[in-house]
C-alpha cells in the first residue's frame, strides 16, 4: 500500500474545497494538515471538517511559507494574479505542487514558476483538468486507434453559458484584465492546452479576434437603473442577466445555495443574499459595472504538419458544455464532452460511444469528471514518488499557456503570432 499523502490547501475558497472534496471521500489517500486563508469562516469551516489544528491554520500563504516544510504537498488554489510567488516559494521549500491554472497572468511569470520547479526537483500538476477526464481519456484512445485516420482539422466551441459570463466575468472575480487575467487565459487557456493534448504536436502560429460585444453600457436598457433591485420593474423582468433573476428566482427559491449563490455570502440565507444583491458586486447591472474582458473570442492555430484547429468562446449560449468537432482522413467525430459519434468514411457505417459523464456537482463528476481526475493522479504521483501520473509535464504546460498569451497578442495587435 502506499503512503498517505499529506497536504496543505493555500486558499480555501471555490476550487480549494472543491480538492478538499476529495480528501473527504479518499482520507486513507490524503490528509490535510494545513491550511492558509484569510476569511475566518472559510478557514474555520475547513479545519473543523478536517481537524486541522489551530498551529497549522495561517491567515495567509505569505505567513505559510515563512515555516519550515510540513507537509508533502500545497495545493494552490488562491487567484490568478496570487499564484507566482506562493507556486516560486514552495518549490523551494521542496513541497510538490498542485498549482490551479492558470498558471499566472504573464508568460515571464510562468516561466519563472516552471524554472524554480525545475530546480527544486518538485513535481508540479496544473490543474489542467479536461486532461483528466474520462471522456478525454476515451476519446485519445480512439484517436490513437486510427479509427478516423490522421486528425486534419479541429472545430471546438467552448460555449460559457449567459448567466456564468455575467457571474464571473461581468460582476465577479475574472471580470477585469488588470485584476486578475484576460478571459482566454481564465476561461479557455483549459480549451487550448485540451487542443494541443488532442493534436499531439506543437502549434506553429496563432491568430485571434475577440470582443466585448455586449456588457457594456451602450447596450443598458433604456431606463435600467445601476442595482438590479433598483431596477424598475418592467426593466428587470425582462432582463435575462438580472441579478435578482439568476441568484434570487432562478437558484435561491429553488433551494440552492451552492456555486454560484454560494459566491455572494459564505453563509447563504435570505438576508445575506439581499444584503448582497443590494450593496455587492453581484447586485450591479451587468452594463454598469467596471468589466473589460471579451464576451466572444475566436482563434485559430495550425500546427506543425499543416493541421488547424478553431476555437470560438462565447457567453451567448444557454447550457455550459464544451462542443467539438474532429476531422480526420478516414472519418469524424463529433462530440458534446460526453457522447462521442464516430463515421467512417470507407463504408458509411457510425458508431457511438458515451462516456456517460454525470453532472450532479460532486467531486467525482466535477468538470467531467477531471477534478477528481486530476487529484487521483496527482495524489498517486506524490504517493508512488511516479512524476508519470501528471498527465503533462510543466514543459507541455507552459507551451500551452504561451498559446493562450500569443493569441492574445494576436487579438491585441491585431496580427498572427508564431511560436
Ligand atoms: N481548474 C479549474 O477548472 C478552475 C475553475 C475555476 C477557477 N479556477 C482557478 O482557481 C483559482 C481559485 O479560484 P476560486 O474560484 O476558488 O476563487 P475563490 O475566490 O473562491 O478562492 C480564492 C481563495 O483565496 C483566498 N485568499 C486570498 N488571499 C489569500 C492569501 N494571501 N493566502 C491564502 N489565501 C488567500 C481567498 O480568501 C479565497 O477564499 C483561480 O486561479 C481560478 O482561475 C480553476
Amino acid at each position: 500500500m502506499s503512503k498517505k499523502v499529506t497536504l496543505a490547501i493555500l486558499g480555501a475558497g471555490a476550487r480549494g474545497g472543491c480538492y478538499a472534496a476529495y480528501v473527504k471521500e479518499f482520507p486513507e489517500q490524503v490528509q490535510i494538515t494545513a491550511i492558509a486563508e484569510p476569511d475566518d469562516f472559510r478557514r474555520k469551516k475547513m479545519a473543523e471538517a478536517f481537524q486541522v489544528p489551530e498551529d497549522r491554520c495561517f491567515r495567509s500563504w505569505e505567513d505559510f511559507v515563512k515555516q519550515p516544510k510540513m507537509c508533502d504537498t500545497v495545493a494552490i488554489c488562491t487567484q490568478d494574479h496570487m499564484h507566482e510567488e506562493p507556486a516560486i516559494l514552495c518549490a523551494r521549500l521542496g513541497y510538490h505542487i498542485l498549482l490551479e491554472k492558470p498558471m499566472a497572468p504573464t508568460a515571464e511569470a510562468c516561466k519563472r514558476i516552471v524554472a524554480a520547479v525545475k530546480e527544486a526537483g518538485v513535481m508540479m500538476a496544473v490543474c489542467h483538468v479536461l486532461r483528466y477526464t474520462s471522456y478525454t481519456k476515451l476519446l485519445k484512445n480512439i484517436l490513437a486507434s486510427g479509427e478516423i485516420g490522421d486528425i486534419v482539422s479541429i472545430q471546438h466551441l467552448e460555449p460559457v453559458g449567459y448567466w456564468h459570463q455575467a457571474h464571473s466575468f461581468v460582476r465577479g472575480s475574472w471580470r477585469n484584465e488588470a485584476e486578475s487575467s484576460f478571459m482566454l487565459l481564465a476561461k479557455c487557456c483549459h480549451d487550448v492546452d485540451w487542443l494541443r493534448g488532442v493534436m499531439g504536436k506543437k502549434c506553429t502560429a496563432i491568430h485571434s479576434f475577440g470582443t466585448l460585444r455586449h456588457f457594456r453600457a451602450s447596450e443598458k436598457p433604456a431606463g435600467a437603473a445601476d442595482r438590479c433591485l433598483d431596477c424598475p420593474v418592467a426593466v428587470e423582468s425582462n432582463c435575462p442577466y438580472s441579478a435578482s433573476k439568476i441568484y434570487f428566482r432562478d437558484r435561491f427559491i429553488k433551494g440552492e445555495t451552492d456555486w454560484p449563490v454560494n459566491v455572494l455570502a459564505p453563509e447563504v440565507n435570505a438576508n445575506s443574499l439581499q444584503d448582497a444583491l443590494e450593496n455587492g458586486p453581484y447586485g450591479r447591472c451587468v452594463y454598469q459595472c467596471d468589466n473589460d474582458v471579451v464576451d466572444n473570442q475566436v482563434v485559430n492555430m495550425v500546427f506543425e504538419d499543416g493541421s488547424t484547429a478553431s476555437m470560438t468562446m462565447t457567453a451567448f449560449t444557454f447550457h455550459a458544455g464544451r462542443y467539438t468537432r474532429i476531422f480526420g482522413t478516414r472519418g469524424e467525430i463529433y462530440t458534446d464532452s460526453s457522447k462521442i459519434t464516430i463515421r467512417h468514411f470507407l463504408d458509411n457505417s457510425e458508431r457511438v460511444v458515451d462516456s456517460n459523464v454525470a453532472n450532479d456537482g460532486g467531486i467525482q463528476t466535477g468538470h467531467g469528471g477531471g477534478d477528481f481526475g486530476i487529484m487521483e493522479n496527482f495524489v498517486g504521483a506524490v504517493a508512488q514518488n511516479d512524476p508519470s501520473l501528471i498527465l503533462t509535464g510543466v514543459d507541455e504546460t507552459l507551451e500551452s499557456h504561451l498559446m493562450v498569451f500569443a493569441a492574445e497578442e494576436s487579438r491585441k495587435k491585431q496580427t498572427v503570432c508564431t511560436l
